[in-house]
């Protein structure tokens, strides 16, 4: 039991401003999942000790109608995902991350959350699968997927039974030789499939699985799924009737660093053929021009149909995404190695929405779904039908906080998991007829986030710099926990990465404005021009422009503030922050005028010198935001680039720049860390060499903290800077 617990000891301690280490060690939980039948949810729980210097984790039991939260029983050190069985009440399959024949592998497991240790072993796998899916057929028989990375030659890699190489060179012929915080292997990430027989006791069919991926046709990418570094099993589906699978991979005949193409395909489960791309090329789709990323292939409850989405733009990786719906047909026709998978009435919905969907969640009579998506700072529900026509303009059936995962239950009403500025999560059903029942809320439960509450949250909207555009620009203003309205708090003002990004109404644990505010600021986190949530036009905006409108958009509202939030905001002993594009903008900001504002800078894994951008593996992205490669004619490497502006730098700075970070290589970090010890600039340089983009090691985050904060009081508030800095 671990609901109403600890609340009454906070508040009586006196808490009422969130730490660095608050934040860090108070739990985390995943979106609940529910059963079947609707009556209870699944949800994973983490939670880190400082002390014992380790994380313990949960799997627990949220009963839908009283918000009544259990353990569920299953060990969480063995189990490593859960999935209910459809057709059961209370049934599961799970994957146990041991397995006693075969070092590195796992193992599958039947079992019930009403008996949870009377669970059965029913398949050995030999390589360390993830992303579990499974269907029920009218057979009884049970068809699951998994993923997990393959040879060349299709055959799941399990690292612990692979020999070692004796020398650690990594040869490349081909361009993006790593992304994110990988060097490429030969191995690829693939979908496998298998069958569990009834008949058999739930015997694992052929005692093998079957790579699904085989057979797709590539010459120059080969097909992988999940999509890295991000995707999971999100990137792949099988129909509710186990007939039909379908999963995403990147263009096979384009160049995975210049283009950001994916395709959904399609297969028959019990079928040899290889799988076929419904919108790849000579598609209905995209000859009509949608040619972008996909995402979200998901079955509707009959399998009679698939949604997905898409962009349109091959390498813009920020275009909107569109909502597309095919009738699945089985058996459209036969091919030599048996029957494939045919589309047909392939269909746009709400094609003329300015907004752009993240994630599809069926109704249960399969003639709607919901999605989530950004919505002026917050990710909002929305509902879809698929009768509506092509001016169909969605309604948002959330307000306030932030959407982190949808569930349908039987009776149409959604199970939504949320956040905000103020709450780490928050869980509550939403009947069609838009009755909300909050059944689970973390600051009421939560020692480490007692007293936070929206109280601290407001906005505003300012003029922005754009010619001919017609919105306002949009503010966050976060106030300490503790705010006195008799008092003036120095300004934090915080840039959003992306740049298409947004500062939300949501909770973080890696830059939490709540944390930042409860260091005596008042936190103001502008939306400039490129910014998501807001319409594609100003998202779009961006292009070539990086130190154009967005820099005076920063400066604009860097002035409302002075002008209008006087009465408790101090301008004069201001700050900025910002990470990645947050990071390119404090280091734009620290070469023009507005750099002179602020006491000291904090750059996070910010570029410092675009000219060196070709480091990055994702190429196409300079070619869509710098409007062209390197060499090319009238690209705009040279014309924003910070280190053009070094004379005009002279405000302290601190800055971070991680290792694993290979999309923004640590030499920028370096090279500004250089520029500005050189110069005499009072600065500081933050290294982990095992952090990529995000500080995600609870200790290293509390250092990165300690570290920051102790940066901007001595500068800002005239406290003594520690001397932790490693020395000559
Ligand atoms: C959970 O599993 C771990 C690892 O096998 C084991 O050490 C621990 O005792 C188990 N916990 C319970 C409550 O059974
Ligand atoms: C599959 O669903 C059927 C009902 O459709 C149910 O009887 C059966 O128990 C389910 N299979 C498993 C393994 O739970
Ligand atoms: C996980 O598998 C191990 C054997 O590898 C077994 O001892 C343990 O009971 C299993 N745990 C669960 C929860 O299935
Ligand atoms: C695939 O390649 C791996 C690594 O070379 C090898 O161990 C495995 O036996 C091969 N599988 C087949 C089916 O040839
Ligand atoms: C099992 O193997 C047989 C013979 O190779 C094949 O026809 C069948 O499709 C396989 N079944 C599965 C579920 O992999
Ligand atoms: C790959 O195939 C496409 C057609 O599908 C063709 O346009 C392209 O030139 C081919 N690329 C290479 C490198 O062979
Ligand atoms: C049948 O499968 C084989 C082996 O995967 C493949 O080479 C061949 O192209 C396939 N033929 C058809 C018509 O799909
Ligand atoms: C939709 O959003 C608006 C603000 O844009 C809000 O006032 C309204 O309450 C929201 N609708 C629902 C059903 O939450
Ligand atoms: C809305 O629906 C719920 C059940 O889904 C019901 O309990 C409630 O009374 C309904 N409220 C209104 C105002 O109709
Ligand atoms: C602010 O100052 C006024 C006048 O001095 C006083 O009455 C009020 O209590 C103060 N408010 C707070 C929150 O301290
Ligand atoms: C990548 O795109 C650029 C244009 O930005 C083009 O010049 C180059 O040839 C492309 N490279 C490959 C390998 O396709
Ligand atoms: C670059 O800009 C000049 C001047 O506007 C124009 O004449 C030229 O065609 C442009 N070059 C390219 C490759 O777009």
């Amino acid at each position: 039991m671990v609901r109403h617990f600890g609340i009454v000891a906070a508040l009586a301690a006196g808490a009422c401003a969130i730490t660095p280490k608050q934040l860090l060690q108070a739990p985390r939980r995943g979106a609940p999942v529910p059963n079947p039948s609707g009556k209870v949810a699944l949800f994973s729980y983490s939670q880190y000790s400082f002390e014992e210097q380790s994380t313990t984790s949960a799997w627990q039991l949220l009963n839908l109608e009283t918000g009544e939260i259990t353990d569920s029983g299953l060990n969480s050190t063995e189990v490593n995902e859960a999935v209910w069985l459809p057709g059961t009440e209370t049934g599961l399959l799970y994957i146990n991350g041991t397995n006693e024949e075969v070092p590195g592998g796992v193992t599958l497991w039947i079992g019930d959350i009403s008996k949870p240790l009377e669970s059965k072993l029913v398949a050995s796998l030999d390589a360390p699968y993830s992303g579990l899916k499974v269907a029920n057929t009218s057979s009884g028989d049970l068809r699951f997927l998994v993923n997990t990375l393959a040879y060349p030659n299709g055959t799941a890699y399990n690292p612990d039974l692979a020999p070692t190489p004796p020398h650690t060179g990594r040869l490349y012929s081909d361009i993006y030789p790593r992304h994110w915080d990988t060097w490429l292997t030969k191995q690829r990430y693939a979908v496998f499939a298998g069958s569990l027989l009834k008949s058999s006791g739930y015997g694992l069919v052929n005692h093998t699985l079957r790579n699904l991926l085989e057979g797709v046709d590539y010459n120059v990418t080969r097909p992988e799924s999940p999509v890295q570094p991000f995707g999971g099993s999100g990137d792949y589906d099988i129909s509710p009737d186990g007939s039909t699978y379908a999963f995403l991979s990147k263009a096979p005949h384009l160049n995975k660093a210049n283009f950001t193409a994916s395709y959904i395909y399609v297969g028959a489960f019990d079928s040899a053929a290889a799988p076929q791309a419904l919108n790849g090329p000579g598609s209905e789709a995209y000859e009509a021009g949608h040619q972008g990323a996909s995402g979200a292939p998901t079955f509707s409850p009959d399998s009679a149909k698939l949604a997905y989405y898409q962009q349109d733009g091959d390498y813009y990786e920020s275009d909107r995404v569109k909502l597309y719906v095919v009738d699945i047909d089985q058996g459209g026709y036969t091919t030599g190695n048996g029957s494939a998978v045919s589309t047909s009435n392939w269909k746009g919905l709400a094609p003329n929405w300015d907004r752009s969907p993240g994630s599809i969640a069926w109704a249960p009579d399969s003639e709607s779904f919901f999605v989530t998506a950004e919505d002026y700072a917050r990710t909002r529900a929305f509902h879809i039908p698929l009768s509506s026509d092509a001016d169909f303009k969605p309604e948002n059936l959330t307000s306030v906080t932030s959407i982190t995962g949808i569930a349908v239950l039987p009776d149409s009403s959604l199970i939504v998991a949320a956040n905000a500025i103020w709450t780490s999560a928050e869980f509550y059903t939403l009947s069609p007829n838009g009755t909300q029942n909050v059944l689970f809320s973390a600051v009421e439960v939560d020692e480490d986030l007692a007293g936070l509450g929206p109280h601290t949250l407001e906005e505003f909207f300012y003029t922005g710099s754009l010619p001919d555009f017609d919105q306002q620009m949009h503010s966050l203003v976060v106030k300490p926990s503790n705010f006195s309205e008799n008092e003036t708090y120095p300004l934090a003002y915080i840039i959003h990465g992306g740049p298409q990004g947004s500062n939300a109404n949501a909770w973080s644990t890696r830059w939490n404005f709540q944390v930042w505010a409860d260091q005596g600021y008042v936190v103001v986190a502008p939306n400039p021009t490129g910014s998501t949530g807001f319409g594609q036009e100003l998202t779009d905006r961006i292009q070539g422009e990086w130190g154009g409108y967005p820099y005076y958009d920063v400066v604009l509202g860097w002035e409302y503030v002075r002008d209008n939030l006087s009465s408790f905001i101090d301008t004069k002993n201001g700050i900025v922050a910002g990470a990645s594009y947050g990071g390119f903008m404090t280091n734009w900001i620290q070469g023009h005028d507005l750099g002179r504002e602020f006491k000291c800078i904090v750059t996070h894994d910010g570029i410092s010198n675009t000219e060196s951008a070709f480091t990055t593996e994702e190429l196409w992205f300079m070619r869509h935001d710098y409007l062209g490669p390197i060499w090319a004619e009238n690209t705009t490497y040279s014309k924003w680039n910070p280190q053009d502006h070094i004379a005009n730098w002279s405000t302290p700075q601190f800055v971070v720049h991680n290792t694993l970070d290979y999309r923004l290589p640590e030499s920028d970090g370096l090279s500004l860390f250089n520029i500005l010890q050189t110069k005499g600039i009072p600065s500081r340089f933050l290294n982990f060499p095992d952090e990529n983009h995000h500080v995600l090691k609870a200790e290293n985050s509390l250092f990165w903290h300690t570290e920051i904060f102790n940066w901007i009081n001595h500068w800002s508030k005239g406290t003594d800077l520690d001397s932790n800095a490693i020395g000559q």
